[in-house]
Parts: C-alpha cells; sequence; structure tokens
C-alpha cells in the first residue's frame, strides 16, 4: 500500500481529485468505483471545479457505486443516489444511463445483487475504485466478519455504522437498517483503489489498516493483499501535528 500523507482535508481533497483527473484523462472510458459518505464530498468538489474549468469529460466514463440504503427511492435525500446526483452527476457531463448505484427498492434484492455484480462484469471491471473506510474497519458497507470472499450482497448495518450515518438524517430512527453493498471480491477485483481517510475520529482504524493482521474482523485489512492500493490520509488522521 502506497501512502500519501497531507496536511489538511482540503489537500487530501485536491490530490484525490488530481489523481482521478488523471485517470479520466488518460483513459476516457474508465469504470470508476465511487462511493458516498461525508469523505469523498471534497473531493467531489474537485472534479466539478475541474470539470468546469478544464473541461475534463466525463462522456465515456461508467460509475459504479458501492453502496445504496434499503428502503430509500432515488427521491428521497437520504438515499446514495440523491446524494451522487446532487454532490457530482448532475454537475459534469456524464450520461444519466452510465452512472449506477444500487437499487434500494428493488422488489428482489438477491436478484438485484446479482444484477449489479453481472453490469459490473459485463463493463470489464473497475479501473479505480474510489473508498472511505469506517471507523470498525468496514468498506463499502462490509461490517466486520464478512467474508472475504463476499460478493455484491445484502446487510445489515452495524449499530455503530448507523449512528455514524445518522448525521445525514433528521433523526436516528430514520436510518435504514439494511443495505445492499458490492462485497469485499467485488472491491478487490478492481485494478486500483484509492482510499481516503480524514479526520481524528478515524485515526485508530488507519492505524490498524496500516499496521493490523489482516481479518475478516476488519474488512479494511484486506487492502493490505490488493497489488495498487493507495491511502491518502490527512494529519488528523495519521495523529500528527500541522
Ligand atoms: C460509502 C461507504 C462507506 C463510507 C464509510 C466512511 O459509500 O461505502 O464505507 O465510505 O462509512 O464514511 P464517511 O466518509 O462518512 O466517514
Amino acid at each position: 500500500m502506497k501512502l500519501i500523507e497531507v496536511r489538511s482535508y482540503e489537500e487530501l481533497s485536491r490530490v484525490a481529485a488530481d489523481c482521478i483527473i488523471d485517470r479520466v484523462k488518460s483513459n476516457p472510458a474508465i469504470k470508476l468505483g465511487l462511493a458516498t459518505g461525508g469523505t469523498p464530498v471534497g473531493t467531489y468538489r474537485n472534479l466539478i471545479l475541474d470539470h468546469e474549468a478544464n473541461g475534463t469529460a466525463y462522456r465515456q466514463a461508467t460509475t459504479f457505486n458501492l453502496d445504496e440504503y434499503v428502503g430509500l427511492d432515488p427521491s428521497n435525500p437520504g438515499s446514495y443516489r440523491y446524494f451522487m446526483q446532487e454532490r457530482l452527476f448532475h454537475w459534469i457531463d456524464i450520461p444519466a444511463g452510465q452512472t449506477h448505484v444500487p437499487s434500494g427498492v428493488c422488489s428482489d434484492p438477491e436478484r438485484e445483487c446479482e444484477a449489479y455484480e453481472d453490469l459490473i462484469r459485463k463493463a470489464g471491471g473497475i479501473d479505480l475504485q474510489l473508498l472511505g473506510i469506517g471507523g470498525n474497519g468496514h468498506i463499502g458497507f462490509n461490517e466486520p466478519g464478512t467474508s472475504f470472499h463476499s460478493l455484491t450482497h445484502l446487510v445489515e448495518l452495524d449499530p455503530s455504522t448507523r449512528e455514524a450515518n445518522a448525521r445525514f438524517f433528521s433523526s436516528r430512527e430514520e436510518v435504514p437498517t439494511h443495505a445492499i453493498t458490492m462485497g469485499i471480491r467485488t472491491i478487490m477485483d478492481s485494478r486500483e483503489i484509492l482510499l481516503l481517510v480524514s479526520g481524528e475520529g478515524k485515526r485508530q482504524a488507519l492505524k490498524q489498516l496500516l499496521n493490523g493482521p489482516v481479518t475478516e474482523e476488519f474488512p479494511a485489512s484486506i487492502l493490505q493483499r490488493h497489488p495498487h492500493v493507495t491511502v491518502i490520509a490527512d494529519s488528523a488522521a495519521l495523529g500528527r501535528q500541522r
């Protein structure tokens, strides 16, 4: 794993966006794996600014998001489809049909998971996967204990994850209990991975990611075995003085 140390969240967001822009320019038909949550918001903001200023094109790109809450339709502001529309897709030139987020309101979640996995495979796999990390080591919504062999699947969210994500809802009770997420194997099959870690709250998780054993009890630890992972971490996450 390559570690890039940056001072602040702003710098992390610029460095991450520069990396994505570089890959998009060298491969305009790139298959991008995307994440939601608080961490990538600044990165998406920089992608939009760059698109406006420099015209970086996404017309040929295809995106696959990591996950979606079960029970929330795309018009629900808590849904990850809504988040992606607001934070990125609406502001760049990517055709809507080339953006993919699992459906949280499908009648048959099992089939939705298989179909999502199929879509990724038929697209030729993911070239660059953007990731955040949960305080408990989750990647996507793969909570501790998830098999390293898992493909896209239905999960019950850990109480700590629902608690952490309550900030995106008006009350804790509104946070859905289940989600559809790419599996660990789906993520590991990506050709390149960019993991963003920001803030003091992620310090322990980052330490465990960089130095801990590879174990299903800490899902992100599997990234140690991926041949092409870059971790971008800020001073607060690294526990260093600015
Ligand atoms: C989001 C996702 C999650 C988040 C993680 C960190 O699509 O899959 O794994 O990356 O929960 O979230 P934030 O960035 O809000 O700390």
